[in-house]
């Protein structure tokens, strides 16, 4: 990347089942400080049912990875972000958690979207169809991950806010297109990449050639 990032703000995208929980798991691995709003208890980190306990750890551990699964929570969760900094906000099923494009927004989801900048809060927004997602969720992005999407409208807005003509729509499950906005890559899931090095050396299909050799 040519310059420095102060924070991201990341939308995963793609039909059901095509990987976009798996992207962000391990993703997530490397980072130290992460808050997940997470509806469908699918990821890691210390489960509270009372944010005052979320924020009484968050006051006492340097590195965290804490979550809540009642979309209801989720304002406050975002005021806990911007006063606790320098972290991630992770938001599954980003759709079910934020109201349509036509509602207002929580004022401290807000706050993190044009502020969070100024205290380094990342947002990683997971969801099927952008689209579906409130346009000033959106507008800020810094990275999109999209994986298979067939709709013309989703497809449409990443090919348009973007300006690259990728096509979601041609790639299988664990593929991706990874979007910044200088470069798009095409990219496979690593515990996919396992199971496919295993089938070419069974069957002596040419390996293709590794970019990864180049140093
Ligand atoms: N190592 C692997 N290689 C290939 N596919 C895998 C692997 N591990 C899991 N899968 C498949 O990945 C799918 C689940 O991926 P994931 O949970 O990331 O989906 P998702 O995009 O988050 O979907 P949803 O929108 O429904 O939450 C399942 O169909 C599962 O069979
Ligand atoms: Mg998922």
């Amino acid at each position: 990347m040519s310059y420095e990032q102060e924070r991201e703000i990341i939308h995963v995208t793609g039909k059901t089942g095509m990987g976009k929980t798996r992207w962000s798991r391990a993703f997530l691995k490397s980072q130290s400080r992460v808050i997940v709003m997470d509806t469908m208890l699918e990821h890691d980190g210390i489960l509270f049912e009372d944010l005052g306990d979320m924020i009484d750890h968050l006051m006492r551990y340097p590195t965290f990875r804490v979550r809540t699964e009642f979309i209801d929570d989720f304002p406050m969760l975002c005021s806990i972000a911007f006063a606790t900094g320098r972290c991630w906000l992770i938001v599954e099923e980003t759709q079910r958690v934020l109201p349509a494009s036509r509602k207002e927004l929580p004022a401290s989801f807000l706050d993190l979207i044009y502020r969070g900048r100024h205290k380094r809060v990342s947002l990683l927004m997971i969801s099927q169809r952008p689209s579906t997602i409130h346009i000033a969720a959106r507008s800020q992005w810094t990275r999109i991950i999209t994986f298979n999407q067939t709709e013309p409208a989703d497809i449409d807005w990443i090919q348009d806010t973007s300006g690259f003509k990728v096509d979601p729509a041609t790639l299988a499950p664990s593929w991706y297109f990874e979007i910044t906005p200088t470069v798009v890559e095409k990219k496979l899931l690593d515990d996919a990449r396992k199971g496919h090095e295993t089938i070419a050396a069974r069957s002596e299909t040419p390996q293709p050639e590794r970019e990864e050799k180049e140093e």
